[in-house]
């Protein structure tokens, strides 16, 4: 694999890959409106071929690969350990028309072969974004669609919000470029565009779509807070912290958390965008 993206490559296969995996089904029960939305804005039909980008665990390209019947579906992705567990689950589940491969999405070797372009959070961590989809673009016949969803700004998903505010009140905030590559890399929907107008893809639409998610999905309070606990976000937060300090910190997450337990689990928005475009 050749990689313009080294440093997310190594990232996603150590430990947040492990959570990925480890707590698969909750962060697919977590993430499922979110994967609902873009593949209903995909309106992938039968035959046709669809590319995943950032598949991770596989669950939006198994379901492209149902929705496609007699077409077929690949799954990209940095990650090897979360693409053996989708290879597992796809075997598991007998869906026959999938495969996934190890590879940068910025840097494959595309042929103009997919009908179908998506990503459920997948797109947000390329190092040059602008060549990253006019990359992914290469690889859609022409009139090909795009569908992806992207987060939203941090502030506007209280899922991060609310536990992120209980951890500032004991460590300072984790400074950056909030345009580098991670999960709210694409929040500026006037950056979403200039990356898509130089990708060259047109028709760009970038929807908000926002929806109560399950944190950590279905589960009691303390389910919860483990699983935010174990988050890359909070493990780069907190991990390099005293202990008592760290006790300290999610003891007032799983405090900011409780008042939005709900029968299922705790329940707070999540706010992204959805964003749609076709290959000229
Ligand atoms: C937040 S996870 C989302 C995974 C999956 N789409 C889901 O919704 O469960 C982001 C994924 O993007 C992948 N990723 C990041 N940069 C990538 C790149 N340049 N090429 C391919 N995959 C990439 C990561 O390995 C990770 O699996």
């Amino acid at each position: 694999m050749t990689t313009a993206n080294e440093a997310q490559r190594e990232y996603w296969n150590r430990d947040d890959a492990r959570h990925w995996v480890d707590q698969q089904a909750r962060y697919d029960e977590m993430l499922e409106p979110f994967g609902a939305a873009m593949l209903d804005a995909a309106g992938i039909t039968s035959g046709e071929h669809v590319l995943d980008v950032g598949c991770g665990n596989g669950v939006t390209t198994r379901s492209a690969a149902r929705s496609t019947v007699d077409g077929r579906a690949l799954g990209v992705d940095l990650s090897e350990a979360m693409l053996e567990r989708a290879r597992a689950l796809a075997l598991k589940e007998g869906v026959a028309n999938v495969s996934f491969d190890a590879d940068d999405a910025q840097t494959r070797q595309f042929t103009p072969e997919f009908d179908v372009a998506i990503s459920r959070f997948g797109v947000m961590f390329f190092d040059d974004p602008a060549a990253a989809f006019a990359n992914i673009r290469s690889g859609l016949r022409p009139g090909g669609r795009g569908a992806f969803i992207v987060w939203q700004a941090l502030p506007a998903n209280e899922w991060m919000a609310v536990p992120g505010a209980a951890i500032l009140e004991y460590v300072d905030p984790p400074d950056g470029d909030p345009t580098a590559p991670g999960p709210y890399a694409l929040a500026d929907p006037d950056r979403v565009r200039s990356i898509f107008d130089t990708a060259g893809f047109r028709d760009l639409s970038i929807d908000a779509f926002t929806a109560p998610m399950l944190v950590g999905g279905r589960g009691t309070l303390d389910d919860a807070t483990t699983f935010m606990r174990n988050s890359g976000i909070a493990r780069a937060m907190l991990d390099d912290k005293p202990a008592n300090l760290q006790e300290r910190a999610i003891a007032a997450v799983r405090e900011a958390l409780k008042p939005h337990l709900t029968d299922e689990g705790v329940q707070l928005g999540g706010a992204t965008w959805l964003v749609t475009a076709t290959s000229s």
